[in-house]
């Protein structure tokens, strides 16, 4: 059943039997499949057998991703190794605990490349590469996140065994393969889609995104927070992180959807909202798991004593909205002199809760459009 759909499923259309491919291949798998607004931790999220694929996983479909992105947790056995996957489409991959390795190749005959990872890794596996991850530890199971754009491919392309593990052979990214998984390096965005960060990151690997210190001030979002844009080779798909200093919170904001936020460090919890609509508190710590669905207003709360960050695994452009960069600022991002008074209480209380207060300026609330200092100004 992995690769293909039941037949009264492939036979009927999608108005009348539920809707996207994707989610009857997903449901058929016969693994738990998560929903609702957030996970509050995928290190020990529910995991059940999937059969076909000899292994103990789990689908995170949370509200805003249906149709247009893939969540799954992989657990690896100690020692163990997960079966080859060939996939028709990119996947990034976030290690959440443990240490490992994976092995990537572009044909049965080609020469194999691998590389090392541990917690807190972050890379992406080409289209059509098979690669298979093995557990380099002999005493504890190892978990993954893996991300990508198989529900807008089962879509356009209503056939998943011409999407997961086909004889298709890899394209001419082969011929880079030889550096597939070399060191990110900065790249400057003039002249691309992302001109306004000045820099991007873009590489495969991304050895340790709790380290991870290249980010550059991210200014329109406020409270002084810093990002990273993150571009892999040959790939339409990105990601990037987001730094926050100790309790402050950021500008409420809202883009598209399929946008999956996980937290590699730090603690808080986000505000999630359709306009004119009940909140949604998302509590949040490291492996975390949430997703603002499409057009809801979102906004993060930094509780602990050290800076926070969020990884967010972007969805195809097609999807993203303006993404980070919101450009009609007047719908789709709240000043903090507009907010509701009720977002700043509540940040208040919680800290209290804590014995700390907050470290937001009282500018911040009275002057619009207020930027915080960095260093390098
Ligand atoms: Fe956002």
């Amino acid at each position: 059943m992995a690769d293909t759909l039941p037949r009264e499923q492939r036979r009927a259309p999608a108005y009348q039997n539920g809707g996207y491919t994707y989610n009857k291949w997903m449901e058929a798998q016969g693994l738990p499949v998560h929903r609702g607004f957030f996970i509050e931790d995928l290190r020990t999220v529910d995991i059940g057998p999937w059969k076909d694929r000899g292994y103990n996983g789990a689908f995170i479909q949370l509200m805003g991703q249906e149709g247009v992105s893939e969540a799954r947790v992989a657990e690896i056995p100690p020692g163990g190794s997960l079966p080859p996957l060939k996939m028709a489409v990119d996947e990034v991959v976030y290690v959440l605990n443990g240490r490992g390795l994976t092995t990537v190749w572009p044909s049965d005959n080609a020469p194999k490349t691998t590389f090392e990872w541990q917690e807190h890794s972050l890379f992406m596996i080409p289209h059509n590469y098979t690669y298979q991850l093995s557990n380099a530890q002999g005493d504890r199971p190892v978990r993954v996140l893996q991300y990508n754009a198989l529900p807008i491919a089962m879509s356009a392309v209503q056939d998943p065994s011409f999407l997961i593990n086909n004889s298709h052979a890899v394209g001419e990214i082969a011929d880079a393969s030889e550096e597939l998984y070399s060191e990110a390096r900065s790249v400057d965005a003039k002249g691309s889609l992302i001109e306004a960060r000045g820099v991007f990151w873009y590489g495969n690997f991304f050895p340790d995104m709790r380290a991870w210190d290249q980010l550059v001030p991210f200014r329109g979002r406020g409270a002084g927070g810093t990002t990273v844009f993150i571009g892999f080779p040959g790939s339409e798909m990105s990601c990037h992180m987001s730094v926050f200093p100790s309790r402050t919170y950021k500008r409420g904001h809202r883009h598209g959807p399929g946008r999956v936020i996980v937290i590699p460090k730090g603690e808080g919890f986000s505000v999630m909202w359709q306009e004119g609509k009940e909140k949604v508190v998302v509590p949040w710590h490291e492996a975390s798991m949430f997703v603002p669905p499409n057009r809801w207003f979102h906004q993060h709360f930094n509780l602990g004593g050290d800076p926070a960050r969020y990884l967010a695994l972007h969805p195809l452009r097609q999807f993203a909205g303006h993404g980070e960069t919101v450009e009609d600022r007047a719908r789709d991002q709240i000043d903090y002199t507009s907010e509701e008074l009720w977002i700043r209480q509540k940040f208040e209380k919680d800290l209290a809760a804590r014995g700390l207060s907050s470290a937001m300026p009282d500018e911040a609330y009275r002057i619009p459009d207020y930027e915080w200092g960095y260093d390098d100004k």
